[in-house]
């Protein structure tokens, strides 16, 4: 089979997220940093199948089944290759090119990492700056004026822009290529004259972060009454507004699962609820709800509350908020709509009143149906048949958006009600079918719902090919350092600068080869991610195997990674030592121990502490 461009399937991993893909076909719950259900690829009634959305890869305890997004949705709905890919292209808008005339694997050229990286740098510079600058004191008062803690304010990376036109250009060094990626990024605007400067001056900043916890560009508030009050980053290859919702990562990655999400309309509403105990806000960023928003959305939570100003403003967000979600409203989906006073937002309520009495006005929100038929009567006198026709034919069209499901039916039958026109007639007012979209359009309809199931056949039996002898010679162990250096590896790939080439064998035991052979992998594709890395060895025995070291990885967090991949290095690099300590002792330990002289008894000791001292039990 002629092979994807590497490029291409770099770029559909790096839009997909496993979560979501996993999520609407398995229902995930919260386990801490991951997530967790039952595993679907074998029978069992405690979960042990776990998705971790950070490595992007799942793994299953029970079974050892594991892989990146595309190998789930490969075993999952029993597609080849090819297939899982169209169809998971389609979701993230991406067209599958023709078939690599070249049929090799291509370096994976993230071109984005770049810009990732220089954000990512750019919100440490903004995040030091509010510990360290000179002004700082300015920032912080402001912020605990606003009645945010230190805590939420690491939480949030929340920084600060220093006066001044060219802090973070200097910051980044002034050659051509750092100024270049700081204006593809979106931190530098560049004027009539052809100047260029830093965007962000003088401001709080509140770094925007991906599904994935990315910094993928920034908001920035100033400190006193100057306009424009916030400025956000533009659009860039790796922000798109319509797709982005600023506090979701927070939000998903609070290790309490959260059952609903609040969408309301400022970076301090999202930061403040947290701050308050509502660690479920999230805020669209300088534009307004969009279908993608709601999606993402409904595939995290069934509940979705809009909390918006009672002004024309805010009025107006939630409607285009309701446009955007009834084709979402799948049965068992809410959306609810709630108005807020005017002149309060969430903020000044949540710190005003607490967290309870939001919490009340969420669960008594209006429901999505009452907010609909409230508007669109607005005007209009339903004792009328003037008005009851008039208010039919303006909510038939919304009705026909919603997906077919009880729901509908009930909003149907709840528009007849009203207007005392029958179901069927109403239908009759409905818009002619849509002609059907072109492919690439829609998501296949494989994706939607849980795949296609056929009584007859047998439940899917070791979905991952598995060829026995070789997996027993690759039975991962926590105890052997080569197998503990392959997850982490697996994990975090970057740390391949740990290793030594001392360690690189091209013969020898099957795990050193394996170290070597992934070590070399990483080091001709630098960029290479845990996700792609398992998708290069996907379908192999070894593929199984270092997926179960990653997945079985307990240390979680990048510096305990970090450290625990440097002690392995050093254990295995003193192994020659180990081993001649080992011969001798054995050697030694062969003579019964009567016959052992008094220095070869003390000899048998030294080798004891120095095998513990070496093996790194000492
Ligand atoms: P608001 O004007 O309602 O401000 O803007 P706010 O969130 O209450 O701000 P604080 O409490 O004074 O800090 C709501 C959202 O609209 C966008 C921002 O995303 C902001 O959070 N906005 C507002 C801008 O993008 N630019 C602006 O100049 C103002
Ligand atoms: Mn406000």
């Amino acid at each position: 089979m002629a092979r994807l461009p590497q490029a291409f399937l770099d770029d559909l991993l790096d839009r997909l997220d496993i979560f979501e893909v996993i999520d609407r076909r398995v229902k995930l719950k919260k386990a801490g940093k991951n997530y967790s259900a039952c595993c679907p690829f074998h029978d069992e009634k405690t979960p042990s199948f776990s998705v971790n959305p950070e490595r992007q890869f799942y793994y299953c305890f029970g079974c050892g089944a594991g892989g990146n997004a595309i190998g789930f949705v490969m075993d999952y709905e029993r597609l080849d290759f090819r297939e899982a890919v169209e169809g998971l292209a389609q979701t993230v808008g991406l067209e599958v090119p023709k078939d690599d005339p070249r049929g090799g694997r291509e370096p994976p050229k993230d071109q984005n990492k770049p810009l990732y990286e220089a954000l990512e740098r750019a919100s440490k510079f903004y995040e030091h700056a509010l510990r360290q600058h000179g002004e700082r004191h300015k920032v912080v008062n402001y912020l605990k004026g606003r009645g945010l803690t230190g805590e939420i304010a690491r939480d949030f990376r929340i920084g600060f822009a220093p006066a001044g036109w060219d802090n973070l250009m200097q910051a980044n060094g002034k050659d051509e290529a750092s100024q270049d990626l700081l204006m593809r990024s979106g931190m530098l605007v560049k004027n009539d004259k052809g100047r260029t400067y830093d965007r962000f001056r003088g401001r709080v900043m509140f770094p925007i972060q991906d599904q994935r916890g990315r910094v993928i560009a920034f908001g920035g508030r100033v400190l006193g009454d100057d306009k424009p009050k916030y400025l956000n980053s533009p659009e860039t290859p790796v922000f798109q507004k319509s797709r982005e919702l600023y506090g979701l990562w927070q939000a998903r990655k609070h290790p309490r699962r959260i059952e609903r999400i609040v969408v309301v309309e400022g970076y301090m509403d999202v930061i403040a609820l947290a701050q308050h105990g509502i660690p479920y806000a999230v805020a669209t960023l300088g534009t307004s709800t969009s279908e993608t928003h709601l999606e993402r959305l409904f595939r995290i939570v069934p509940e979705v509350v809009f909390c918006f100003d009672g002004d024309d403003a805010g009025r107006k967000a939630a409607l285009r908020g309701l446009e955007a979600t009834l084709p979402a409203m799948q049965d068992g989906r809410q959306a609810k709509f709630l108005f807020l006073p005017e002149g309060e937002d969430p903020d000044t309520l949540v710190r005003a009143k607490g967290k309870a009495y939001l919490e009340n006005l969420f669960d008594h929100a209006d429901p999505l149906e009452t907010f609909l038929f409230e508007h669109l009567a607005e005007g209009l006198d339903l004792e009328s048949m003037d008005g009851r026709a008039r208010f039919s034919k303006l909510a038939v069209p919304h009705l026909h958006r919603l997906p077919e499901g009880v729901f509908k039916t009930l909003m149907y039958q709840a528009l007849a009600e009203k207007t005392g026109i029958d179901v069927d007639s109403l239908k009759r007012l409905q818009p002619p079918p849509a002609p059907r979209p072109e492919p690439g359009e829609a998501p296949a309809p494989i994706l939607d719902g849980p795949p296609p199931t056929d009584p007859e056949e047998p439940p899917p039996e070791n979905v991952m090919p598995i060829e026995e002898p070789m997996v027993k010679s690759l039975s991962p162990s926590s105890l052997n350092p080569i197998h503990r250096l392959l997850g982490l590896l697996v994990l975090k790939p970057a740390m391949v600068g740990h290793v030594p080439d001392a360690l690189l064998v091209t013969e020898g035991s099957r795990d050193a080869v394996l170290l070597s052979e992934v070590v070399a992998h990483i080091r001709k594709y630098p960029e290479v991610t845990t996700a792609a890395l398992l998708g290069f060895w996907f379908g192999t025995p070894e593929g199984d195997f270092l997926n179960a070291l990653a997945g079985r990885e307990t240390v979680e967090e990048d510096a305990d990674l970090e450290a625990l991949c440097t002690a392995l290095v050093e254990k295995l690099s003193r192994h020659p030592a180990l081993d001649a300590a080992r011969q001798q002792f054995e050697t030694l330990k062969q003579k019964p121990y009567g016959e052992l002289t008094g220095e070869e008894k003390q000899q048998l000791l030294a080798l004891t502490q120095e095998i513990r001292a070496l093996s790194g039990r000492a």
